[in-house]
């Protein structure tokens, strides 16, 4: 399973915090933005992955990033020149993709809680996997309506009049037809394919799953002022309740067994004294050691 991170547009809604640091590298807590999905897509277990921005922001998200091996994963970079939309992203990564079923995350997206995803990725064989989850606004979102059964019927993007209060959050597992989905689909009204439009036609041949994310699950959305003080507000609370982090991918990495406790504790001598150092040093990498013991 290959991955794709999209961290493109414009992000005006944040305006003028985006003038100089895409939206996907502002502070949610403790960390960039898009340290969250990374670890997302790295807790399940993908290994390749592919972050697409635009030419501007790249060389950010490269100094960040670096080539992933501190991650224990291979990081590749690709632009999306013009804001064409979230599934231009499957065409700019083809060659990466190769013939490889892709997940799509989106780098404004910050999951929490559970193994819905991680269970998916294991049973993911063919056809598309998304997710539901019950939101107050979904008519902010990609909406997906259930029958009795509880079988997805229909999806609509941003649906004035929404037939459900379930949102289709930004991770979406699709089989390696989806180039093929892709390459056929027609820009819609305003200018770009959409992510929906590949869902929908899933749909129509039969083989797009939609699973719904129990009550338990986070997802936040941290596109807007507000939004994103709210989400940084949500980690905090957790981190200190809890103390572990939520979106701290050089755990994550050490927890899948892509990165030994020696790379770890490597890894954590290159970080300058600050909270994440000594969280990944006293609460990680020590208990690890008395784990040993
Ligand atoms: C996009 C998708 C939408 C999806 C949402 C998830 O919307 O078009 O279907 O529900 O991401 O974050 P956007 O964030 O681009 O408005």
């Amino acid at each position: 399973m290959k991955g794709i991170i999209l961290a493109g547009g414009a992000g005006s809604r944040l305006y003028p915090l985006t003038l100089v640091a895409s939206k996907q590298l502002q502070p949610v807590y403790d960390k960039p933005m898009v340290y969250y999905p990374l670890t997302t897509l790295i807790e399940g277990g993908i290994k390749e992955i592919c972050l697409i921005s635009t030419p501007h922001d790249l060389p950010r998200f490269k100094q960040l990033l670096g080539d992933g091996s501190r991650f224990g994963i291979t990081l590749e970079y690709r632009e999306q020149a013009k804001p064409e939309g979230i599934a231009q992203a499957f065409l700019i990564a083809e060659k990466f993709i190769g013939q490889d079923p892709v997940t799509l995350i989106l780098g404004d997206n910050i999951f929490y809680g559970g193994d819905s995803f991680q269970r998916a990725f294991g049973e993911f064989k063919t056809g598309a996997t998304i997710f539901g989850y019950h939101v107050n606004d979904p008519e902010r979102y990609g909406v997906v309506e259930f029958d009795t059964q509880g079988k997805a019927v229909s999806i609509e993007e941003k649906p004035q009049s929404p037939k459900s209060n379930y949102a289709v959050p930004g991770l979406y597992i699709f089989d390696n037809e989806v180039l093929n989905v892709v390459k056929n689909l027609k820009p819609s009204a305003r200018g770009e394919l959409e992510i929906t439009a590949v869902n929908v036609e899933y749909l129509r041949r039969g083989t797009l799953r939609v699973h719904r994310l129990p009550r338990g699950f986070a997802w936040l959305d941290a596109g807007t002022s507000s939004s994103l003080h709210e989400a940084s507000a949500y980690v905090q609370t957790i981190e200190k309740r809890a103390g572990v982090k939520i979106g701290c991918p050089e755990e994550a990495a050490f927890r899948q067994g892509i990165v030994s406790l020696a790379q770890l504790e490597a890894i954590v001598g290159q970080i300058p004294n600050c909270e994440y150092r000594t969280y990944l040093d006293q609460e990680v990498i020590a208990e690890a050691k008395r784990l040993q013991n």
